[in-house]
């Protein structure tokens, strides 16, 4: 694991309180793969004296195509949050990682389907590069893992959805649903999917009353299905135990640190 104090090269607005912050690691963007996330903390400051982990968005790569940055997106919730999005371009924060594991393997399916609720699309775009093969992550060489990735991407309201533009221009098909039908399909992500039918496999992130009905949806269907969890977490590194989740193992069900074990879990396996 790395841990360093990273200028700021970028901070921008996506949509509403919802920002990206482009971090320089070359290192941190050498070795970090989809599905992994940073811890980030304010440094020169006890309050809030916790960093908070924030998936990987995307790499930044320079002109040779060496990774030079890291983005993460986040959506402003709180106090760390709120402070975060005060910090301009020049000024530095502390990160450290990579942490967790990458997506689960999904194979070499023709097709892969990202369902995301809420903030939950922010580990999807670099994994949109990896499955793609337009972009290798952590030292792995690019290839193809499918022909074609779509996102199904569920908001409250159009003001909240952040970098749909940046998932077509990756080579995804969008498809919108929001809440008050200001953008998309009025109604639940998980309605519009299985409205287009039987697909898969799925991996979901978002709200866990979002992630429980893609998992029901994988299971009637009986298509692989896989979950990144947005556990709250203190630590990061296995260390508190704040943020287990419940697994069913062959010996009965136990706890997993989403930090360390997770944050990607087969869907089937969680206990709702
Ligand atoms: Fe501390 Fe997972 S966040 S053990």
């Amino acid at each position: 694991m790395l841990y360093r104090t990273a200028r700021v090269l970028e901070h921008v607005s996506l949509a509403d309180r919802t920002f990206r912050v482009r971090l320089e690691c070359p290192e941190l963007a050498a070795a970090i793969r989809p599905g992994q996330f940073v811890m980030l903390r304010l440094p020169n400051t006890t309050d809030p004296l916790l960093g908070r982990p924030f998936a990987l968005y995307d790499t930044v790569l320079d002109a040779s195509g060496t990774p030079v940055a890291v983005e993460v997106v986040y959506l402003v919730v709180g106090k760390m949050t709120g402070r975060l999005a005060e910090v301009t371009a020049g000024e530095s924060l502390q990160v450290w990682g990579p942490l967790g594991k990458p997506f689960l393997d999904v194979g070499t399916p023709d097709r892969v389907t990202l369902v995301a609720g809420g903030i939950g699309q922010t580990p999807f775009l670099a994994y949109t590069r990896e499955l793609l093969g337009t972009r290798g992550f952590g030292g792995d060489p690019a290839r193809p893992r499918t022909k074609s990735v779509t996102l199904y991407y569920g908001v409250r309201s159009a003001a909240l959805a952040a970098g749909v533009d940046d998932f077509r221009a990756a080579g995804a098909a969008v498809h919108l649903a929001s809440d008050d039908g200001s953008i998309g399909t009025k109604g639940f992500v998980t309605q519009l999917l299985e409205s287009h039918g039987k697909v898969g496999p799925l991996v979901g992130c978002g709200p866990e009353p979002m992630l429980h009905a893609l998992a029901k949806v994988a299971a009637k269907w009986d298509v692989p299905c896989q979950v990144s969890l947005e556990t709250p977490m203190a630590c990061g590194v296995g260390i508190c135990f704040s943020c287990v989740a419940k697994v069913k193992t062959p010996d009965g069900d136990d706890y997993k640190r989403v930090c360390i074990d997770g944050p990607c879990f087969d869907a089937a396996k969680l206990v709702w």
